[in-house]
């Protein structure tokens, strides 16, 4: 049995083609085991039985909310403030530096997180360029974030996270300075959330609203989903919104090494990479 629960092989192959379809990502076996776990809620709220009785309701019932609410379950939305907080530093230290220099005739620079989840991601960005408010006078700084998922964007967009979540990666300094304490949890102070612009995007089909090629692209855990010729397009995509002289910050565990010719590791800056036709530029200019 393919999920290792009650419901049937074909179940779980429709439910990972829904899956894939939507949003190009592959369950692979160590998460399909996920699936019945993920979906009990979506089942309880839409009066369905089992798995089984999922895949029929979504075959005839044609209910766009109950497809949406079962794709959105299955994708995995963990993310937490300051992740991979070495990143945060350099960034801070080198790419923003770097892009000031490059952008200061036009004084603008634009910021993409692309697969930003719940939002944490690019608060981490937003507080830490507040803070340095002083430094950035005159600029136009725009911090867009976007996902496939309904549901984690009106979480960032509301920008309210339980004290389990405040606790994961903010420092305590941060917090209070950045986000005041209600009944229903720490929400975002209205100075930090309307400095990003969130939306619902896939990012293999849509256009993110970007009101300039991105300087700064965050694409971190989400393309390792993603099978290799999907990869391949989400790269090919990336490059297709990012300014010659960008950033492309990937996760951890992510590279592009194998996987495109569209972006190359940074010479100037560890760990991040840039757009390879500039790097073919640089080359050819030096
Ligand atoms: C594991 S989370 C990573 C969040 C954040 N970038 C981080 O590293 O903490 C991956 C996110 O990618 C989103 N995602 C998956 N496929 C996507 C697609 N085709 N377009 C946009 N977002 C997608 C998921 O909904 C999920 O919120």
């Amino acid at each position: 049995m393919m999920g290792g629960g009650g419901a049937s092989e074909s179940a779980y192959r429709v439910l990972m083609g829904v899956l894939e379809s939507r949003t190009g990502q592959t369950l692979s076996p160590n998460r399909i085991w996920r699936i019945e776990m993920s979906l009990k809620p979506v089942m309880q709220r839409h009066g369905v039985a089992d798995l089984d009785a999922l895949v029929g309701a979504l075959v005839t019932s044609n209910s766009r909310q109950l497809l949406d609410d079962t794709v959105d379950a299955m994708l995995n939305n963990e993310t937490y403030f300051y992740r991979e907080h070495s990143v945060f530093d350099d960034i801070s230290s080198t790419a923003l530096e770097h892009l000031r220099k490059l952008n200061a005739a036009c004084r603008r620079i634009t910021i993409w997180h692309c697969g930003v989840s719940t939002g944490q991601e690019a608060y981490s960005i937003a507080m830490l360029l507040a803070e340095q408010d002083a430094k950035w006078a005159g600029w136009q700084v725009d911090i867009v974030g976007t996902d496939v998922s309904i549901h984690a964007i009106s979480r960032a967009r509301i920008g309210l996270y339980s004290q389990f979540e405040i606790q994961r990666g903010l420092p305590v300094q941060r917090m209070v300075r950045w986000f005041d304490q209600t009944d229903g949890g720490w929400l975002a102070k209205a100075d930090i959330r309307r400095r990003i612009d969130f939306s619902v995007q896939n990012m293999l089909t849509d256009r993110p609203p970007l009101a300039s090629p991105a300087d700064l692209i965050f694409c971190r855990n989400l393309l390792l989903y993603f099978s290799l010729p999907m990869r391949q397009k989400a790269f090919a995509k990336l490059r297709a919104m990012a300014a010659p002289q960008s950033f492309l910050v990937l996760g951890a565990g992510e590279t592009v090494l194998g996987q495109t010719d569209q972006f190359v590791a940074s010479p100037r800056l560890r760990g991040l990479y840039e757009p390879a036709d500039q790097q073919a530029r640089c080359a050819t200019a030096a």
